[in-house]
């Protein structure tokens, strides 16, 4: 691929329903942003990379394998500053930039290759321990915004909203009994409450593995909130959604954090009704 690629149609669809207006102008100016992105690194693209509501490409230079990737999100600017603090820590690919237009936000940073995404090598065998160092390196850190949107607000919104229409693939929204009681489990989870670093999306797609077997954390939420949360949301991914087996593994991954097994399991509940 040595021409400037288009965005994928089916990105371009998902971005007009989620943001319509403002989705629908950033479709228009991105093939033009990317290319001026590309001559000023010297860069050739090589690959559009599947993603959902994103522009994502791989694209070389004289001395570095890039990912080039673009989105119209508005949260987009708060998931940058999370991405760089994951990226300081070393648990989230090195950034080169990253570029603010008015209709998007570039993020240019490493590209980890072969950069596998764990839904691909059947996630539940992957062995636990590879995901202790990036869970361990979050644990007990600052927010990098103070005041940024919280994971607690944005679940109970999703609990409340009974018009969800943000839902995994394949997923329906969780009956409204279940949710009620996720509202509670979550006001309970404010005692001792956390508003630190944190992921916010640990699903298999945002966990890339390099050669080595090493995972990196990419794409992150882009609110304050605890690792716990992050363990929950793993063991819920890799269960593929069964709780019972999503407890079993949070238990074990908890314990070798020395995190608290009850709040997990709090958060897997609370996770499991907001269909995150
Ligand atoms: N730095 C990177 N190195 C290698 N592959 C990447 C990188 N960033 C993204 N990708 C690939 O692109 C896919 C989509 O990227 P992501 O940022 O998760 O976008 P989306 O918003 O669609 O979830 C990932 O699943 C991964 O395969
Ligand atoms: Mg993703």
């Amino acid at each position: 691929m040595t021409e400037i690629p288009d965005v994928p149609p089916n990105v371009v669809d998902a971005v007009h329903r989620r943001w319509g207006p403002a989705g629908y102008v950033w479709s228009l100016r991105v093939t033009g942003e990317l290319q001026e992105l590309c001559s000023r690194y010297k860069a050739r693209p090589i690959q559009v990379l599947p993603a959902r509501y994103s522009f994502v490409v791989a694209a070389d230079t004289p001395s570095h394998s890039l990912i080039l990737r673009s989105s119209p999100d508005p949260a987009a600017p708060a998931q940058a500053r999370v991405s760089d603090a994951l990226s300081r820590l070393g648990i989230a690919p090195r950034i080169h930039e990253i570029v603010t237009t008015d209709t998007s936000l570039w993020i240019v940073m490493n590209r980890v290759l072969p950069g596998t995404p764990l839904r691909s090598v059947s996630a539940s065998h992957a062995p636990l321990d590879d995901f202790l160092a990036p869970l361990q390196a979050m644990r007990g850190k600052p927010a990098p915004i103070t005041n940024m949107p919280s994971i607690h607000e944005w679940l109970f919104y999703r609990l409340n909203d009974n018009m969800l229409t943000d839902l995994p693939p394949g997923q329906q929204q969780a009956p409204e009994a279940q949710r009620r009681q996720a509202v509670k489990i979550l006001d309970q989870l404010s005692t001792g409450r956390i508003d630190g670093l944190c992921h916010g999306d640990v699903t298999p797609s945002n966990i890339i593995a390099d050669e080595e077997g090493r995972l990196w954390l990419i794409d992150p939420r882009g609110m304050s909130g605890e690792v716990s949360y992050d363990v929950a949301t793993l063991a819920l991914k890799l269960a593929a959604h069964e709780r019972h087996e999503a407890n079993k593994i949070a238990v074990l991954l908890g314990k070798k954090l020395g995190l608290d097994a009850d709040r997990i399991q709090a958060w897997i509940r609370v996770a499991s009704a907001a269909r995150v």
